[in-house]
């Protein structure tokens, strides 16, 4: 199994690949801790955690946005306010990317901070967002628009929990991994390709391919935590993905929203003579196996293009995109939102969907 270790500024942290949650549970707890749990977890894992939750305290939440946002969050502390939860204790997130914004931005507000841990149960937050310290949660309808960087002490990946997972949600992570991959190299890129449908069979596949997912985030976080240079070449295929994500309510998961982002963003890299079109379709026809069965041909161009201008990331009027080189080559470029590039969305969804 993998083991290793995330250097940080805040403080290192242990991630630990594991398959038996309820021991692990059960050693880590103590008097004072509070569980903050996904209700579908509890619902679907009652049979081996129900007994841990019944002895210890325990915060069901609903994971949803509206959960994820400033108002969302009031309840929680309240209950952990009024039922004694103190600075020595800590908080124990087990569900997704939504249980760990919660659990990850009130422990980094409660009495200036108190220690988390982490068990993610989606594929999405197991391969990518367990690490990396980043803690955003929503304002009313804005996303992501509150928050720090607070990684948790402790983080267990357990690949059962994936066994539960819906096949969008699985899609997700695996649109998620890819990006880090084809950010990696060409070796990794296509290790990834060729082990992708293996992957969904075999647990000790995904399980390398998580590991290596998180390997690569590794080696950029501990070099840029905060977000200021190396990291954000992980934004490939995030401006495109996140303008279809609102666009279509959320309806398109993160991962394969980025999908799409990332064959855009190859498409503009080949328009600007970037890569061939040969390095696109290799990574498009892995993508679109991510993509099957999530169709986003109904966007209008102009709402695109008014996503798109709102991405924190721009600078005045300028976009700043992640675009591609080759494998192992991406990186951020200046984009005018002209004639050009709006002639080249127009092809790409008259032509490419
Ligand atoms: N902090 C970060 O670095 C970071 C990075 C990426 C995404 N995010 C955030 O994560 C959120 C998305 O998280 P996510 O995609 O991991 O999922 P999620 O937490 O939104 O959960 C998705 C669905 O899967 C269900 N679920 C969770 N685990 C399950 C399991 N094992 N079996 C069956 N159902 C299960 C949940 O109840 C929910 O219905 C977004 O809000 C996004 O902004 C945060
Ligand atoms: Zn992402």
């Amino acid at each position: 199994m993998y083991n290793f270790t995330v250097k940080s500024i805040i403080h290192d942290y242990s991630v630990q690949f594991i398959n038996n949650t309820p021991e692990i549970l059960n050693g880590e707890l103590k008097e004072g801790d509070f569980i903050i749990i996904d209700n579908n977890i509890i619902k679907l894992y009652w049979d081996s955690v129900g007994n841990i939750l019944e002895k210890f305290n325990y915060i069901g939440i609903d994971a949803n946005e509206d959960q994820k946002s400033y108002q969302g969050i009031m309840p929680v502390i309240n209950h952990l306010i009024e039922n004694g939860f103190r600075k020595n204790h800590r908080l124990i997130a087990i569900g997704g990317g939504i249980t760990q914004d919660v659990t990850a931005f009130i422990s980094s507000i409660m009495y200036r901070g108190v220690d988390w841990m982490f068990f993610p149960t989606t594929l999405l937050a197991q391969g990518d967002s367990c690490i990396g310290s980043k803690t955003s949660i929503n304002f009313g309808k804005f996303k992501n628009q509150l928050g720090g960087f607070y990684p948790p002490n402790k983080i267990f990946i357990d690949l059962q929990f994936l066994n539960t997972l819906e096949d969008a949600q699985i899609k997700s992570g695996l649109g998620e991994m890819c990006h880090y991959y084809i950010v990696a190299g060409e070796e990794d890129f296509f290790r990834y390709k060729n082990d992708y449908s293996k992957a969904i069979e075999n647990k000790e596949v995904l399980a390398g391919l998580i590991a290596r997912s998180l390997e690569i985030k590794k080696s950029y976080i501990e070099i840029d935590e905060f977000d200021q240079k190396e990291r954000q070449v992980f934004n490939y295929g995030h401006s495109f993905g996140h303008a279809i994500e609102s666009l279509t309510n959320y309806r398109v998961p993160h991962g394969i929203a980025v999908s799409y982002g990332m064959d855009m963003a190859n498409f503009v890299s080949v328009k600007l003579g970037y890569i061939p079109e040969k390095t696109r379709f290799e990574i498009r026809e892995l993508l679109e196996k991510i993509w099957k069965n999530f169709s986003i041909d109904d966007i209008e161009i102009e709402k695109f293009k008014s996503a798109l201008s709102k991405d924190k990331k721009n600078v005045g009027k300028e976009l700043r995109l992640i675009l591609n080189k080759g494998y192992g080559k991406i990186f951020k470029d200046a984009m005018q939102m002209d004639d050009r590039f709006t002639n080249w969305m127009k092809e790409y969804f008259a032509n490419e969907l």
